[in-house]
């Protein structure tokens, strides 16, 4: 299949990714959070074609997208008042809430579970496709299964050129790490994954959020996990990667004494300065987490056109959207995380 690459500057490629969309078949869309891999979220068949595109279990189920709030009473069994709070303060945005789900909600979107998550996101090229395509998209991460997740329309192509109907290039990605999910399917709100809205402004609408165990620690295989992509490993660049947490000048200490001559190293703007002779991509100053947030992918997946045999990565601490970036860089590692 030949990937088309659509700029929309014109109002024809908007047009043209909807028309795929609502003849079946899966485009790359630009979203604020990172790009995603959309198709008919009403549609079985379609759906199908984003597992196989990405190789992607087909117990993980995906986040249907949405172009305007009312549509969510269509996807949803009930749609309980915390819902519109949050959706008042966060949408559009990177935020997805997970409510039970209507009957019209296949299976294959939902890995059957009684549940589907709902994003209103704020890309106007996003909405636009949607509204386009005339139903709701489902959309994971338009990257291959286990890989640094996309935030650019070339790293879609580097993993889904031949795979998929047509890429819509929005440009970069501009809060750079996935929505938060959050569960108002329980008796508690709970955070599934950490995302472009923090835990604090989640906490600051529902008051009490659970957070799930599976955002900062390894789940075992064994374990039932909310979120079942939170067990994945995911995120991984093809060398391993260590996570260094805490003071960020103790970490560059750290970092420095233990690296090997092949290794790269993800450091903070200000430490770049410590590994002259390294392959070193910068995300931001440590005191800027969304500048890390808008790096990460980039800097994970652009270690994969060189020869580092190990990757050492400083990790900011778990406040704002620094919880996001540090889940997403631990999830790289493996877990395999230093405190100093
Ligand atoms: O920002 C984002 O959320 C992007 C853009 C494209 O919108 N999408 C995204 O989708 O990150 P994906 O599939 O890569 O991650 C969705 C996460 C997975 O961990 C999945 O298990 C979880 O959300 N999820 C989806 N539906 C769920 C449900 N009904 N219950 C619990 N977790 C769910
Ligand atoms: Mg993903």
């Amino acid at each position: 299949m030949k990937t088309l690459l659509l700029h929309p500057d014109t109002e024809d490629a908007i047009a043209q990714a909807g028309t795929l969309l609502a003849a079946g078949q899966v485009v790359g869309i630009p979203t604020e959070t990172v790009y995603g891999l959309g198709a008919n979220a009403l549609d079985g068949a379609a759906v199908r074609k984003i597992f196989a595109a990405k190789g992607r279990p087909i117990d993980n189920p995906l986040i249907v997208h949405i172009a305007d709030f009312d549509q969510i009473y269509d996807l949803t069994a009930c749609v309980p008042e915390a819902a519109v709070h949050l959706a008042t303060a966060y949408w559009p945005g990177p935020m997805t809430i997970i409510l039970p789900k209507a009957a019209c909600i296949p299976d294959e979107v939902s890995a059957g579970l009684d549940t589907v998550g709902i994003r209103l996101p704020s890309h106007p090229i996003a909405r636009a496709v949607i509204r386009a395509a005339g139903v709701p998209i489902a959309a994971p991460s338009a990257n291959l299964s286990g890989r640094p997740s996309t935030t650019t329309a070339a790293h879609v192509m580097e993993d889904m050129e031949g795979k998929i109907a047509a890429v819509v290039d929005g440009g970069a990605c501009t809060v750079g790490v996935e929505s938060t999910v959050v569960s108002l399917a329980g008796d508690t709100p709970r955070l599934l994954r950490p995302g472009g809205i923090s835990l604090e402004q989640l906490e600051a609408v529902l008051g009490t959020v659970e957070v799930d165990r599976a955002i900062r620690q390894q789940i075992g295989d064994d374990v039932q996990v909310s979120a079942p992509g939170m067990k994945y490993r995911h995120y991984a660049p093809h060398a391993p990667v260590t996570a260094v947490c805490g003071d960020p000048a103790r970490g560059a200490d750290y970092i420095h004494a233990h690296l090997n001559p092949n290794a790269g190293v993800i450091c903070f703007d200000e430490f770049a300065v410590r590994f002259p002779t390294q392959i070193v991509h910068t995300i931001g100053r440590s005191d800027d987490a969304a500048a890390q947030a808008r790096a990460i992918f980039d800097a994970l997946r652009a270690f994969d056109h060189t020869a580092v045999t190990e990757i050492w990565a400083q990790c900011p601490d778990d406040s704002g959207i620094g919880l996001a970036v540090a889940n997403r860089l631990k999830k790289a590692a493996g877990f395999h995380v230093i405190e100093v």
